[in-house]
């Protein structure tokens, strides 16, 4: 499908798309699913075939229907209303600004959001996605999966922190309850729980426990349950990088644009200033004559 234009018009649809979607996830208080859904459009990546992405392929039918995306057609369907507003956007920016947005509005840290992102209907095969379920296998698992992403342990951990927002539900994946106290508050509470053990209520799935048994990524856990402006800055990379899988923003094309503008005036300017400096020389040796 066509690559977006990238102009002021499609900037300015960006920005009133961001407001429409912070009244809408404070009105619905879907934040946690509208993270969840930015999360699964992404991250089923492969930066070998470079296929999937976020390129809002999960909007299909055959995409959302996988067992992974259980729950996610009423995300989906809530950034519908926006799409309705915002035509001109693609489904893959509005996913990742409604990702974006989530964090934002739960009080988490600012993501840079550059838009220009593609549309695609070619859905990946099932089971690209983290399995929860994989007990004692589960820190190569997630290797497997986030390292196919092009992604690394540390943005694994900083990313598992998006655990701090949100529940399971049993009938979307057999799992139950939020992870934290306070589910609808962004913050580093996920590692604070994480390391102290069992709580009565709270949830910790295989793949979240495997984060302190292995040792390159306990180190991190740890840093982020006791300085959470540290979580805070890696989080928002690691979002950033997760929200540009398979789409290379032109920002850079623009720059060499720019140059290549900014060379050929140059060149103008001095084509002219030769002009007048011969005719200068002409007039004065006309005179001399
Ligand atoms: C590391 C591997 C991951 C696994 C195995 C995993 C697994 C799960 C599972 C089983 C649920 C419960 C779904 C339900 O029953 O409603 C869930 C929910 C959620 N996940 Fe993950 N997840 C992972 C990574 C992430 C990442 C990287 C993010 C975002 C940065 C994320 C954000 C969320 C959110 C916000 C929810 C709550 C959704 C809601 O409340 O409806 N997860 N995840």
């Amino acid at each position: 499908m066509a690559l977006p234009v990238v102009d002021t018009e499609y900037l300015k649809e960006i920005d009133k798309a961001r407001r429409d979607l912070r009244a809408l996830i404070a009105y619905k208080n879907c934040a946690p699913i509208m993270l969840r859904l930015a999360w699964h459009d992404a991250g089923t990546y492969d930066k070998n075939t470079k296929t999937g992405g976020a390129n809002g392929s999960i909007r299909n039918e055959e995409e959302c229907s996988h067992g992974s995306n259980n729950g996610l057609k009423l995300a989906i369907d809530f950034c519908e209303e926006v799409k309705a507003k915002h035509p001109k956007i693609t489904y893959a920016d509005l996913y990742q600004l409604a990702g974006v947005v989530a964090v934002e509005v739960t009080g988490g840290p600012t993501i840079d959001f550059v838009p220009g992102r593609r549309d695609s209907n070619i859905c990946p095969k099932e089971g690209r996605l983290p399995n929860a379920k994989l007990g004692i296998f589960s820190s190569s698992h997630l290797r497997d999966i986030f390292y196919r992403m092009g992604l690394s342990d540390r943005d694994i951990v900083a990313l598992s922190g998006g655990h701090t927002l949100g529940r399971a539900h049993p009938e979307r994946s057999g799992f139950d309850g939020p992870w934290t106290q306070e589910p609808l508050k962004f913050d580093n509470s996920y590692f604070v729980e994480l390391l102290k053990g069992q709580t009565e209520g709270l949830l910790k799935l295989p793949t979240d426990t495997a984060l302190l048994d292995d040792p390159d990524f306990r180190p991190y856990v740890e840093l982020y349950a006791k300085d959470e402006e540290a979580f805070f800055r890696d989080y928002a990379a690691s979002h950033k990088k997760l929200s540009e899988l398979g789409f290379a923003p032109r920002s850079s094309v623009f720059k060499v644009k720019d140059s290549t503008v900014l060379a050929q005036s140059a060149v103008g300017v001095a084509v002219a200033a030769a002009v007048v400096i011969l005719s200068y020389f002409y007039e004065v040796r006309k005179k001399m004559k």
